[in-house]
């Protein structure tokens, strides 16, 4: 083919798939890549556009992606005209490109300065004033005509309705759902089985356009504002009096943003905002650099799509694009099928990546991944990276994936689970299943026989030593074979056996999360163990009666209500029964001293950090992982780090280990 050939039919080739990315993200509100793959590929298509423009007619060019605001709406709400049209921002990826923007500015400006704002990940929405009174509020829809959403802007307990100001008056600003509301969200609409929400944009998206006012209002939507229409009428001539103007009328607004002076304090700001935006309560998709001076804005004017003013800067994507060599599947445990992918080996944020999850089946099936095909592979906050999209439709294999049936490990036909999402390995005795039990069974969190780690397990079944979970009891018979195997020692051979001795006097909570009962996590089980009180009860107790307390809805109690009724279940609790391990719940709490009030443990403190967990537990308190706003005190020792910004942030009581002992002596 000829490279002008070439170059068109790649042109055309992204732009169709820009084109299907928007109507998913605008239309949809559903997402089919991420923010990174998406910039990507714009970024592309946009450079190659411009680079081989002669290549193209005016209406080929005026017809992509690339020359249009992307965002049509579903006919739900009555549209509106926006009196000034609500644009867009350039992006940039690097300081280079911020002072390219800066260097622009300098053509009409001589003494000017920046005000520097976290990108807010939600949704834009433009809303007017009269008389002091809300009267109108309007999403940003195409950027020309948006839709009429003022009844469920009226449930935002961000956005007054009523200010103290009496001009006419039209701000806008970002309407996004915080963390800690999505997290509730996509619980309860676990607990009602309906299909939990990809991210809190998506959420605010589909919260937004809900027909029920009364829906918003329950999830609890926020908006933060940033700009005022023709804000020079309103004699506000920067950005910092914009900013303070607006929180002055009782608007929120981001405590992060701030007046910067040179491109190092950017630069500084940048470095700092990576870190501190871990901490937010909301979602950001990078930073806003705006030129805080109005007066230039109209001199420097804009493109169709954003204006020369203001830049967004995003941080550069942990993603990388490699071939998809294999897909295969996994068994856990709970016999829970995972998909995965083998990788051309690639280098990922700093380390060399050959393994990505592909989640299951669906994932696989609505990105239409196959083997051989281009994809994007990302490591975000998880250990494991995920493949997230399709990077190239040139040499897309075009057969779609099929749907792997039979488990790969005992040939049993995978079951689908209620919702479809999942397939499962139902034979109880499938040798990968038996295997990802038993490393469970001794893993730390569960009886904690770590001397008996994977390594073991693997040696044991492999020399027909172990077969199931009761066996591990067993081994004390087989010291003189033990002995003799490879790699084993008699000394550590006496340790394994001692570890499996003392595991006997766990506490029952332990067993019950040893034991690959779908669902049930540690905490869980610590909850059921507190009322099973003690391992001979755990077979006629009534699960179903648990739902009434808040940490069990009905999926779980029906799972352990389902376990304890299998044959095969009934046979192994009373063996282990049979061997001694009528384990009892360890009564934790000693007193209520502490009252319920939860607690995080940080940085270095004289003792292990058990040792903390325990005192605090012990006396009524609760532990907790991470701080939040339920946090009620942090327990920080030297060197805290990121816990100790946060809790401060949240303004969490903070104790060293002194005040901390004197709160329990007293
Ligand atoms: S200023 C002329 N400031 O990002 C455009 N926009 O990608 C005025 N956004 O459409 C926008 N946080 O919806 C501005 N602090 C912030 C923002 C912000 C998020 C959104 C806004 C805009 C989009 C551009």
């Amino acid at each position: 083919m000829a490279e002008k050939d070439e170059i068109r039919k790649k042109v055309f080739e992204l732009q169709k798939q820009i084109n299907e990315w928007d109507h998913a993200y605008y239309d949809l509100d559903s997402p089919i890549v991420s923010d990174s793959v998406y910039d990507t590929e714009f970024n592309k298509l946009k450079k190659l556009e411009e680079q081989y423009a002669s290549y193209f007619s005016y209406e080929e060019i005026k017809q992509s992606p690339t020359q249009r605001i992307n965002a049509s709406s579903l006919d739900i709400f009555s549209k509106v005209k926006h009196d000034k049209p609500m644009l867009s921002l350039n992006k940039a990826y690097s300081i280079e490109e911020i002072q390219k923007f800066i260097n622009n500015i300098k053509k009409v400006a001589i003494n000017f300065s920046f005000f520097v704002e976290p990108k807010i990940d939600g949704l834009s929405i433009s809303v007017k004033y009269h008389d002091g009174k809300l009267i109108q509020a309007v999403t940003r829809g195409d950027g020309l005509v948006g839709e009429d959403v003022t009844e469920n802007i009226r449930q935002i307990k961000s956005i007054p309705q009523v200010i103290n100001y009496q001009k006419d008056l039209e701000v806008r600003g970002e309407v996004y759902l915080s963390i800690e509301d999505f997290e509730k969200l996509n619980e309860i609409l676990e607990k009602e089985n309906k299909a939990k929400l990809a991210n809190p944009r998506n959420a605010a998206a589909g919260t937004l356009r809900q027909l029920n006012p009364a829906i918003v209002k329950e999830r609890n939507l926020s908006a933060f504002l940033y700009y005022v229409v023709d804000a020079e009428e309103h004699n506000i001539h920067s950005m910092e009096e914009e900013f303070n103007f607006l929180n002055n009328l009782g608007f929120q607004v981001t405590k992060e943003s701030k007046h910067l002076y040179t491109i190092d304090e950017i630069q500084e700001y940048i470095k700092n905002f990576k870190n501190e935006k871990q901490l937010l309560n909301y979602e950001t998709d990078g930073i806003v650099i705006k030129l805080n001076e109005i007066q230039y804005y109209d001199k420097l004017g804009s493109t169709a799509k954003f204006p020369h003013s203001a830049i967004a800067f995003k941080y550069e994507p942990d993603t990388a694009i490699t071939t998809l060599k294999n897909i295969f599947i996994t068994v856990g445990r709970t016999g829970l099928v995972t998909y995965n992918a083998l990788l051309e080996p690639v280098e990922l944020s700093g380390s060399t990546v050959s393994f990505a999850t592909l989640n299951n089946f669906k994932y696989i099936d609505d990105l239409n991944l196959n083997i051989n095909d281009l994809i994007y592979v990302k490591k975000a906050g998880e250990i494991i990276p995920c493949v997230i999209g399709l990077a190239s439709l040139k040499h897309k294999n075009p057969a779609r994936f099929e749907k792997i049936t039979t488990c790969p490990y005992c040939q049993s036909k995978l079951i689908d689970s209620d919702s479809s999402l999942e397939q499962f390995c139902p034979n109880e005795q499938c040798p990968e299943v038996k295997r990802r039990k038993l490393i469970h069974f001794v893993s730390k969190d569960a009886m904690d026989i770590v001397t008996l780690g994977e390594k073991n397990i693997e040696l044991l079944l492999e020399n027909g030593l172990i077969n199931q979970i009761t066996d591990i009891y067993k081994l004390k018979e087989y010291c003189s074979q033990l002995m003799q195997l490879e790699r084993m020692g008699n000394k550590s051979v006496l340790k394994m056996l001692d570890a499996i001795e003392a595991s006997r006097n766990q506490s029952l909570d332990r067993i019950i999360y040893a034991l690959s009962i779908k669902l049930i996590g540690s905490k869980v089980a610590k909850l059921i163990a507190s009322k099973v009180k003690e391992f001979s009860n755990f077979l006629s107790f009534d699960y179903l009666s648990l739902t009434q307390y808040h940490e069990i809805g009905e999926k779980i109690a029906t799972s352990v209500h389902e376990w304890v009724n299998k044959e095969e279940n009934i046979k192994l609790v009373n063996d282990l029964l049979a061997l001694g391990l009528n384990l009892k719940y360890h009564e934790e709490k000693e007193n209520d001293i502490l009252n319920n009030q939860s607690f995080v443990i940080t940085g270095t403190l004289s003792k292990s950090r058990s040792y903390f967990e325990e005192l605090i537990v012990k006396n009524g308190g609760i532990v907790l992982s991470s701080v939040s706003s339920k946090t009620n005190f942090l327990l920080a020792g030297e060197d805290a780090g990121s816990k100790l910004s946060k809790a401060n942030k949240l303004n969490i009581k903070i104790l060293n280990e002194r005040e901390f002992l004197e709160m329990l002596n007293n």
